[in-house]
Parts: C-alpha cells; structure tokens; sequence
C-alpha cells in the first residue's frame, strides 16, 4: 500500500477503507510511513473528517498498536473518568478515592500537561516521593487493596497515540474530533476499565469551543465505549472560566486536599460529586454511600493517604512553595462578570506550571491563585490573581496573558448564568 493514496483519498474527501487504516497505523507505528506522511494525513482528517464507521476502524487499529491491560479478578467492578482537558481540573484527585471509597475500583491512566492544560501526573508529582510508574501487576495490587490508582500508562499501551499525539501537538491537528475521539478511546478501550465516564470540557479553555462540537465529540465517544463493551457515559461542562480557584500543580493539590476533608470551592467539589455518582451508576454499584458523603466523612481522605503512600509518596510532607509571587489588583470597585479560562491557563503556563515540548521540565510551586469567581463582588486594589513562580523573569509575560482576562462590570451587574453541567450523553441518547 501507499501512504501517498492514502493521504490524496481522505485531501480529496473520500473515506479510507478498512485495509487502508489498518495499514496506515501498523506501518507509521513501525516506521515505514514517515512523520510527514502522517502529520499531512492528520491534517486531511481534521479537514476532511472521518465517519463513524471509519473512527471505529481507526480506533480499533490504535488499540491493536499495542498490549490491552487485562484487569479481571478484582471483587469490585471498575469505572473511570477522563477529561478532555482544562484549566484548574484537578477533579481526578479527589474523585478517584472518592468513588473508591463507595466502592468501585477506580484504574485512572493519566497524563502529563501539555500547552496550557494540565496534566494529573504532574499535579500528583508534586508530593514528596510520589511515582507516576507503577508496572501492570502493581497496578492490580492496588487496585484490589486501595481501589484506586493514578498513574501513568505503560509504554506498550496504545504506542500509535503516544506518536501521533506528539505529531498533533506540534502540526495544528489536536482539535479534530475523530482524532481525539479515536486518542481517548483507544487509551480507555485498551486500559480495560468496565465502565468509564467522560468529561467533555467547552468553553475558551477547552479543545471544543461550541457546545454542538462538543456534543458531538461526547456521542462518538459514548458510540465507540459502547461498541467495545464499555458502558461510557459523558457530562458536557463547562470550561469558560478555571474549575476551583488554582491553576498549577502544588496549587491544585493543596486545594483537591481542601475538597477530601469536606471543603474546598463549590465548583470543585459539584463536579467531583456529579461525575462520581456518574461513575458508580455506570459501573452498577447503586444504593451504597454517595461521594458527597465519601468527601465528608473522611472516607475518601483515608483512601488518597493509601493511595499515595502505596505509590512512595508522603501523604504528610508539605507541598512545595513558590519562592517569587506577585498580586494582579482588581482596578476598580464592580462585580467580577468574566474571567477567562483558557488566558489564566496561559498564565500558569507562561510560571513555569505547565510545558512547551514533552520533554520540557515543569515547576511544582507554579501557578495562579484567584481571589475571585465571576458573580463575586470586588474592590479596587485587592489583589484578583496572586501569580507564583520561582522564577521572576517570567512574572511580566504571565501578567500580559491576563491583561484582558477579566471584566469588572459596575455593581448589580450580574455574569451570564452558565451551569456546570451543560448536557448529559448516554447510550440511550444515542439514538
Ligand atoms: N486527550 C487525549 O488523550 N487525546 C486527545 O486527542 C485530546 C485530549
């Protein structure tokens, strides 16, 4: 076969056969296809889209890249979340012991940041002594005595994704909807979770920016878990302004920790309760004890302290400090009515939070700090952002991404009222 037809049929909007994917996936997985060939491919599929039929083939033969990670014999059934990625979501953290602690066992693969989202691997790497890498046998281990995982996934678990998501990044074809379809199922498909519960993020500092894209998004997906025997369920929410009052990653531990001892801001601990009920529905655990309850007891608490210890780290050593920090002041007396989600994303990136290339280090102490959510009432000279870097240098272009980050409208002004959870997207809804 040619990489070359291949690349013309989908330019010139065409769908590629059976064969054709299968081939074009095992040969760029083996090197045979060139990352040009692949990167011009991408493009066409971004351009041109992908039917159903198509994203199911293209998934499948992603997943068939590699290993599937079997993860039978537990005495619990097993869900999952994934996100698709925000700024401040640090909701992995306190959901998975949450939902561990009302009894389902809870396999979380996760990933690192790239650009201005962040990445759960990161945020957790914050902890003294905490290891992302755990081999398979430790992760089942885990799983069976703590409930809950979070780490990173191996290298033989979809290797097709770990190429092409790299060549995405840097070739302007991350926002595709088959392609990102295909990248999250086939890591969820292969990781072999029974259930998983998708969070599709819209709004400036998420990959869809229209809640109809985002719909769509949320369907192939429910479409592709279903087809492969996975009961998946997606909330749409919302992502305009940040989840929680932190971006960076010892800043949204420390505030996921607020959120497992029965704190923590509203939005926080609202999505962490919707999409853990959501995950012990779709996995059939029902009429046991709710998230809400798991967060306030102190049972969800005692299964992060296992679950970090269990991966070297310790639960009690503090977290790190940025040495440098600098306020942003609100300039006038109002009420917050904006406050933009993917420019405080940036912001914490441009700190030191977050990485321009994969092999890029990351500053634990980075990050931003808000002082107010939209609908809050400000005063003029407050401090609205507490910026933290151990580098001061990079305070001036952190600053510049916030400049038209926010709106200060005059009092009784009221922001738009936008719920968090947008849309629910189930089997049924499929149609
Ligand atoms: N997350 C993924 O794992 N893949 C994508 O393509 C986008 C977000």
């Amino acid at each position: 076969m040619e990489a070359v037809e291949i690349i013309t049929t989908k330019r010139d909007g065409g769908r590629l056969s059976d064969e054709q994917i299968d081939w074009v996936i095992a040969a760029y997985v083996d090197g045979q296809v060139a990352h040009e060939q692949m990167s011009a491919l991408a493009m066409a599929i971004l351009l041109r889209g992908m039917d159903r039929a198509e994203i199911r083939r293209w998934t499948d033969a992603m997943i068939a890249s590699g290993d599937r990670l079997q993860l039978t014999g537990l005495d619990r059934p097993t869900a999952d979340k994934h996100s698709t990625g925000g700024v401040g979501d640090k909701i992995t953290l306190p959901l998975a012991p949450a939902v561990a602690a009302c009894g389902a066992a809870v396999p979380q693969l996760s990933g690192r940041g790239l650009g201005h989202t962040g990445g759960t691997l990161d945020k957790l790497e914050s902890i003294n002594g905490w290891r992302a890498s755990i081999t398979d046998d430790e992760l089942r281990a885990q799983l069976r005595d703590v409930g809950a995982v979070i780490c990173a996934a191996n290298e033989r678990l979809v290797p097709a994704d770990r190429l092409l998501y790299a060549l995405r990044d840097v070739t302007g074809t991350v926002e595709s909807i088959p392609l990102i379809a295909s990248s999250i199922m086939s890591k969820k498909i292969a990781e072999g979770t029974g259930s998983l519960v998708l969070d599709v993020k819209v709004g400036s500092g998420a990959f869809m920016k229209h809640v109809e894209d985002a719909r769509e998004l949320a369907r192939t997906m429910v479409a592709l878990g279903e087809d492969h025997g996975v009961r998946t369920v997606a909330l749409i929410t919302d992502m305009a302004t940040p989840l929680g009052l932190t971006a960076g990653n010892a800043l949204e531990v420390a505030e996921s920790l607020e959120v497992l001892e029965g704190g923590g801001p509203p939005d926080v601990v609202e999505l962490t309760v919707a999409l853990g009920r959501e995950m012990l529905t779709a996995a059939g655990v029902t009429g046991g004890k709710d998230p809400a309850d798991a967060l306030s007891d102190g049972t969800a608490m005692d299964v992060w302290r296992r679950m970090i210890t269990a991966q070297g780290g310790d639960p009690d050593a503090p977290l790190p400090s940025a040495r440098e920090t600098d306020a942003v002041l609100v300039p006038a007396d109002g009420v917050l009515v904006r406050l933009d989600a993917m420019a405080v994303g940036v912001a914490a990136w441009r700190l030191g939070a977050g990485r321009a290339r994969k092999e890029d280090p990351v500053q634990a102490a980075a990050g931003v700090v808000l002082h107010a959510k939209p609908g809050a009432k400000v005063r003029a000279g407050e401090p609205l952002f507490t910026l933290h870097t151990d580098e001061p240098e990079r305070f001036e272009r952190a600053r510049a991404a916030l400049e038209d980050a926010y709106e200060v409208a005059p009092e009784r002004s009221r922001p738009e009222d936008r719920p968090l959870v947008l849309d629910r997207v189930d089997a049924a809804s499929l149609g």
